[in-house]
């Protein structure tokens, strides 16, 4: 290859993955060599493992020659270009080396331009333009604890939302509150006891749920000394009535749920969460729940769930319950049927080993799985989504499984669309105080554990501006590190200590990371400053191993976030970061800005400053806020 001009390969991007190029131009040199199609050949080009920039399988092209002929062939058909400058056969691989020049030129310039020339900013593309993908995350339970679960779907479920607009989709992020069943009855029960509307306009999340508690215990009571049930009884009546539609309970109940929204929004404004939608399982229509209903009978997928089943049924969750791995309005579907009062409707999945849940009470009252699947036609209609995404913890597996078999049974145009992520529990979280019951409270753990941290170095912390908010922002961020550093799938042991710790890879450690980097651009003002364009930047001067290791880090960058896409895992982003903070870390040493010759120092400026971008956006990818000083 003569000229510099690369042909156009579908799947390839290199206006906004650089590094792109590079395997463009392998792939022409593979499929002059091994007469293979160009798209062949460029899905063949991995990248290599340490020290290798590119690395090609021979053997995945299942190709009729041996593989040291094949191998022989790509190395005698290359010449140094533009692009490459080396390509090394060991077998079964053939290695390739580029050239650091255009490197240098390809990955610094598209990082300086974003996003202004080119659209979207560095690390995004327009790969998902023009599809919509609903993501439902978060999801609490009104008046009921926003528990471990909770945290990690918001977080997990921020960060995927995040993903896919990088990625060019368009996001709907929606929170499906858990705003109705029978506890909403006793909700009522208890505020017109125990409730003040001042606390309630104060903080609805605390104050709902003190009253929750209080109303339980006063049922609890009523049953143990074996006296009429009350509470309980008034309970099903203020149920039955707002399923009926009654407006005076119903906008008492309105306005527990706006209250409470109103609160949770400028928790998860601390978080950097916001959402678009606010759902709940209230707003699930009647009309839709009748027609799913109707169509569960159309395809005979109805039988009767027997009082003696439904018990075992009960028990079973009764179990589940009381080892806490219940989500609420469960509870209260189980407790409908306790004693076998008539027959439930269920939907028999036993053949897919999906056991045979119950879709709607003897009483004829909703259910939780069955507003799940009458919610999904609902939001259906609405969005005409391309893809739906349930980020839900593993305890409801099962559930989900279940509901997306129904969907399916029931030829849903959008059956294949429906995904859940998954992820694994969060163990111990609790305080000093006991257990951690409400948001603020997580953070506020963090925050305090973060602040102690700052404060053991004394000098340091009389520097820091705003103490207050530099352990909350640090403090955040050590939270959701420490959630996303693992796979999705693995629990992990909630340890305030450990995670605020400058140790190891924490939040804290990250945070620091591109403090320092932001410190430096400070540090050697006025005497150092980059020029506006970088096209007058000498790069050959940055010759150090060093300096081109971060380069083609960064170059990766795009590809990061795009492979994150297919797995729907943050921790490869997380640990794309503590791979380039490391890698920035032992470059200080090697490479001086202060006191450096000034063409020098400028172009190893240029390349902290091009670190500091990327570093800042893989974070807010991370849905953290970069801090530029602490
Ligand atoms: N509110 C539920 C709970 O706290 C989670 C909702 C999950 N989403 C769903 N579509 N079922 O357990």
């Amino acid at each position: 290859m003569s000229s510099s001009v690369l042909p156009l390969i579908e799947g390839a991007d290199p206006a906004n993955f650089p590094l792109d190029s590079f395997k463009v131009a392998i792939a022409v040199l593979l499929s002059k060599a091994l007469d293979l199609s160009l798209d062949t050949a460029f899905s063949g080009v991995d990248f290599g493992r340490k020290g290798v920039d590119f690395t090609v399988a021979v053997p995945r092209f299942r190709l009729k020659s041996k593989i040291p002929e094949l191998i022989e062939k790509v190395t005698s058909t290359f010449t140094p270009n533009h692009y490459l400058e080396q390509c090394v056969g060991e077998s079964p691989f053939v290695h390739f080396y580029v050239r650091t020049t255009t490197l240098f030129k390809l990955v610094l310039e598209r990082i300086h331009q974003s996003p202004a020339s080119n659209g979207v900013p560095f690390g995004s593309n327009w790969q998902g333009a023009g599809k919509k993908v609903v993501i439902e995350f978060s999801s609490p339970n009104i008046a009921k604890p926003f528990h471990a679960g909770h945290l990690r779907s918001t977080i997990i479920g921020t960060v995927l939302s995040n993903l896919f607009e990088a990625n060019g989709w368009d996001v709907i992020r929606m929170n499906y509150l858990g705003d109705w069943g029978k506890q909403f009855g006793l909700l009522a029960v208890g505020f017109k006891r125990y409730g003040s509307e001042e606390s309630l306009a104060n903080n609805a999340i605390m104050h709902l749920f003190d009253v929750y508690v209080k109303v339980n215990r006063d049922a609890a009571l009523e049953k143990e000394r074996g006296e009429p049930e009350i509470t309980d009884q008034k309970a099903r009546e203020v149920f039955r009535k707002m399923e009926s539609g009654d407006e005076s309970t119903l906008s008492l109940w309105r306005r527990f749920r706006e209250l409470s929204i109103h609160k949770y929004a400028e928790v998860y404004n601390r978080l950097n969460v916001r959402f678009d939608v606010y759902a709940g399982e209230s707003l699930v229509r009647s009309d839709h729940i009748k027609a799913a209903m109707a169509a569960l009978e159309a395809n005979n997928l109805l039988t009767d769930k027997t009082s003696k089943e439904s018990n075992n049924n009960w028990k079973e969750k009764k179990v589940a319950m009381s080892l806490g791995t219940l989500r609420t309005a469960e509870e209260e579907d189980a407790e409908a049927n306790p004693s076998g009062r008539g027959v439930a409707k269920a939907v028999d999945l036993n053949q897919w080993k999906l056991g045979k849940p119950v879709v709607q009470k003897p009483d004829g009252t909703t259910i939780y799985i069955m507003r799940d699947i009458a919610g999904v036609f609902q939001r259906y209609e609405q969005y005409k989504f391309d893809k739906h995404i349930y980020v839900v913890g593993d305890q409801q597996e099962l559930h989900v499984a279940q509901f997306f078999k129904i969907v399916s049974l029931l030829n849903a145009p959008f059956a294949d669309r429906l995904e859940h992520v998954s992820f694994g529990r969060v163990n111990g979280m609790s305080t000093r105080k006991g257990d951690v019951k409400f948001l603020d409270e997580i953070l506020d753990t963090a925050k305090e554990a973060m602040l102690a941290q700052m404060q053991q170095k004394e000098e340091k912390f009389k520097d820091i501006e705003d103490p207050d908010y530099t352990a909350d922002q640090i403090g955040m961020t050590c939270v959701k590190v420490q959630d996303m550093q693992a796979k999705r799938v693995h629990s992990y042991n909630f340890d305030p200590q450990r995670m605020t710790s400058f140790e190891g890879d924490t939040g804290a450690y990250l945070q620091y990371a591109h403090v320092r980097l932001c410190s430096i651009e400070r540090k050697v003002a006025p005497t150092v400053v980059v020029p506006s364009d970088p096209s007058q930047i000498n790069f050959d001067l940055l010759a150090e191993p060093k300096a081109r290791e971060i380069v083609f880090i960064l170059g990766t960058y795009p590809d990061v976030v795009r492979t994150a896409l297919k797995t729907y895992e943050p921790s490869n982003i997380v640990s794309f970061c503590f791979r380039l903070s490391h890698i920035i870390s032992s470059a200080w040493e090697t490479l001086i800005v202060m006191g450096q010759e000034h063409e020098l120092a400028q172009a190893r400026l240029f390349l902290y400053m091009s670190a500091r971008d990327v570093l800042g956006s893989a974070m807010r990818l991370l849905s953290l806020s970069p801090l530029t000083r602490m």
